[in-house]
């Protein structure tokens, strides 16, 4: 019998991120490690980073230098940095904080178990390759007992479209689509476990096209496929680019009762000029009528986006076309953030905003999109909407789930188990959350 090691993992970043962490974990887990909440009694501590924006990538060497003294209390301690930091710097990591052990990036992650016993023995491991070998086999099924009733699950991973601020071309690499078989396997696999919600992930997840038995499938066919499996009650996708919004997919938002009425599709400025330096080849009319069609197949569809601001000669009038942009959609939720400058893409060479006017258009983009956020959860009030329910509320008797369109929901009720989807009245719209009563 192997001896049991106890593993920490902390994730930053994006969805993908926790999917990979999970896989992470369930690999050293066939190698006797462990899961742990916290760094003091761990054996391996690993970072699943992020590199979308600096903010994020420095975050992983502030982490790091909170565990100098346990590593030196504790020389056995092995340290690893995955995911996107660990792709776009290398042994460039080791070199600046020589703690670090081991390096993975997000394609080779399936060698870990390799990875940890050389560092075991005292060698320092970096693999950042893009392997020919594909991860999600040699990872094979997944092992472990669910922790709630929903998952993600990734069917493409990398993208082609180079948005000229973006490092996940870089970090992700090319877009490859999963095959569809393999997906359908890990979603039947993960209902067994009592899943009941999976959440597609891809960088680019409406670009998907994963061979199937009849030829190269589309998102919207794996969509219609999925909605087949008996115990899964509810299918969600995350990311997709305005481009790849096929007439089927749209049309799918309307026929598929488990297709969840809730699109995350970010356009990144309202500005014609800024979407073309952008390189995201798109207008903003292009977007707007894209909504218009969506919402046509699906009325009460919450459509969420996401917004850089001050990207490099964005000016006063381009960002008053983003917010004139923001009130045409009326958006249900949207991610902000400032441009931040990476290495190796073309906009970081561009003159930049100043800094306090890009802070202040964030602060005024926000304002108007909480705005938003907020009358569509009063909206909510009054009516009777499907929740999923996960787990227990902070007050007694409480259960916490997730509406169909995503917003957080609590209700008083004996009887309700996590797992357990259930048509709920909703009564009251706070900041964060819903509240309501089971019809
Ligand atoms: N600066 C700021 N925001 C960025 N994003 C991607 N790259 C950058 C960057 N360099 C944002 C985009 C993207 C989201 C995941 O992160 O809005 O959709
Ligand atoms: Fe980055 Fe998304 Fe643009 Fe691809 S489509 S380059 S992931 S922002």
């Amino acid at each position: 019998m192997t001896d049991i090691k106890k593993l920490f993992i902390r994730t930053y970043g994006c969805q993908m991120n926790v999917y990979d962490s999970e896989r992470m974990a369930e690999a050293l887990g066939a190698e006797g490690y462990v899961e742990t909440d916290s760094p003091d009694d761990a054996d391996m501590i690993l970072l699943n980073t992020c590199h979308i924006r600096e903010k994020a990538a420095e975050k992983v060497y502030s982490e790091l230098g909170r565990y100098k003294d346990l590593k030196a209390a504790k020389p056995d301690l092995k340290i690893g940095v995955a995911g996107c930091v660990a792709q776009a710097e290398g042994e460039e990591i080791i070199a600046r904080q020589p703690m670090v052990d081991l390096v993975v990036g997000p394609q080779t992650y399936h060698r870990l178990p390799d990875m940890v016993a050389k560092a075991g023995k005292g060698e320092k491991v970096v693999d950042t390759d893009f392997p020919a070998e594909d991860k999600f086999e040699e990872l094979k099924a997944r092992p472990k007992a669910r922790r709630g009733p929903t998952a993600f699950l990734t069917v493409q991973e990398g993208c082609d479209k180079f948005c000229a601020f973006c490092v996940v071309p870089y970090t992700r690499g090319a877009e490859v689509s999963r095959p569809a078989e393999r997906i359908l396997r890990e979603a039947r696999d993960l209902v067994e476990k009592g899943v009941r919600e999976i959440t597609l992930l891809g960088q680019n997840v409406n670009a998907y096209h994963g061979a199937g038995e009849d030829g190269d499938w589309s998102l919207a066919r794996l969509i219609r496929e999925l909605a087949r499996v008996d115990g899964l009650e509810r299918i969600r996708f995350t990311t997709s680019h305005p481009n790849d919004m096929s007439d089927d997919l749209i049309a799918a938002h309307g026929e598929v009762d488990k297709l969840m009425p809730y699109l995350h599709l970010p356009v990144q400025s309202g500005s014609d000029r800024i979407l073309k330096r952008m390189n995201r080849s798109h207008t903003a009319e292009e977007y707007l009528r894209l909504i218009e069609r969506i919402r046509a197949a699906r009325p009460d569809i919450l459509i969420s986006g996401d917004f850089i601001v001050g990207f490099p000669e964005e000016t006063a009038k381009d960002f008053e076309d983003t917010m004139a942009l923001i009130r045409a959609v009326h958006y249900g939720q949207a991610f902000s953030f400032k441009y931040s400058p990476r290495p190796g893409t073309p906009a970081a060479e561009r003159p930049q905003v100043d800094a306090a006017e890009a802070s202040d258009r964030l602060q005024r983009l926000q304002a108007l999109i909480n705005e938003q956020a907020a009358a569509v959860m009063a909206g909510m009030v009054g009516r009777e909407i499907g929740v999923l329910f996960e787990k227990p509320g902070r007050m007694a008797g409480q259960m916490v789930g997730k509406s169909d369109y995503l917003h957080a929901v609590h209700v008083t009720a004996d009887g309700i188990a996590p797992g357990d989807l259930r048509r709920v009245r909703i009564t009251e719209a706070g900041p964060n959350s819903l509240a309501g009563a089971l019809v």
